[in-house]
């Protein structure tokens, strides 16, 4: 299927919640995986609408800081409204690729970034410069075509990368990260429920009770690799 309206996009109005919803597993999975935990100092490259990075904040606590950055400074307006409970959140406009915090961080993460970027290396390379050293780089991102409804894989004619996911861990070995782990998942459903509301706010078309797969995504844990 090619959803109408320009495909899978992030838009406002699915920024919150639903997207929360319905990939909220894989990312409790990579930050299970990491042992994410109080204290930590992390940035959400391409943060958008912030739900990775409330997630992140609820977990650090307010003894850790995480800096939600992203190039479209709309996104600080959203960022702000979604953090007003978390003052440990710092929301900054900059591209990943000119990534430059002002202080080392033990966890860079991005989801759903990477996908957008002209050179995802390139934004992988800040992010690990961005951590301290034998620091942690996450990165989750689809394989939009391995996604279905009704059997027909899905497009995103708007991202320069749709797959990246499959490409996920080469990318990262090319930035200089060392490969900790690396999976892909996703949920599916039919009929009523959240992937079926999901599918139909960001295509605008509701696949009723036809058979839906989302879009893989393809997380990879990487380390900094020691001095
Ligand atoms: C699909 S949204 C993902 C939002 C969020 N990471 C999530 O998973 O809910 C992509 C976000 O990346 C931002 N973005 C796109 N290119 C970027 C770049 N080169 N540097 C930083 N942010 C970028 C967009 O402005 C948008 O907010």
């Amino acid at each position: 299927m090619r959803p109408p309206g320009g495909g899978l996009s992030c838009g406002p109005v699915i920024e919150l919640g639903l997207r929360n919803d319905v990939y909220r597993r894989p990312l409790m999975t990579a930050l299970d995986r990491l042992g994410l935990r109080e204290g930590w100092k992390c940035v959400d490259v391409g943060a958008g609408g912030g739900d990775v990075s409330v997630a992140l904040a609820e977990i650090v606590a307010r003894d850790g800081r995480v800096y939600a950055v992203d190039s479209d400074p709309h996104a600080r307006d959203l960022v702000a409204e979604a953090a007003a409970a978390h003052s440990q959140i710092v929301a900054i406009t900059q591209a990943g690729e000119d990534l430059l915090l002002p202080e080392p961080v033990d966890l860079a993460f991005c989801r759903f970034l990477l996908m957008h970027v002209r050179e995802p290396t390139v934004v992988l390379e800040r992010m690990r410069d961005s951590v301290r050293p034998s620091g942690w780089v996450v990165a989750q991102e689809p394989v939009t075509s391995a996604g279905r409804v009704g059997g027909r894989p899905l497009s995103m004619p708007d991202a320069r990368h749709p797959d990246v996911g499959a490409l996920l861990p080469a990318l990262t070995l090319a930035a200089g990260l060392e490969v900790v782990d690396a999976w892909a998942e996703s949920q599916a459903g039919a009929g009523a429920g959240p992937v079926r509301e999901y599918l139909a706010h960001l295509t605008g078309v509701d696949p009723g009770d036809e058979p839906v797969v989302l879009p893989p995504l393809v997380t990879v844990v990487a380390r900094r690799p020691p001095p």
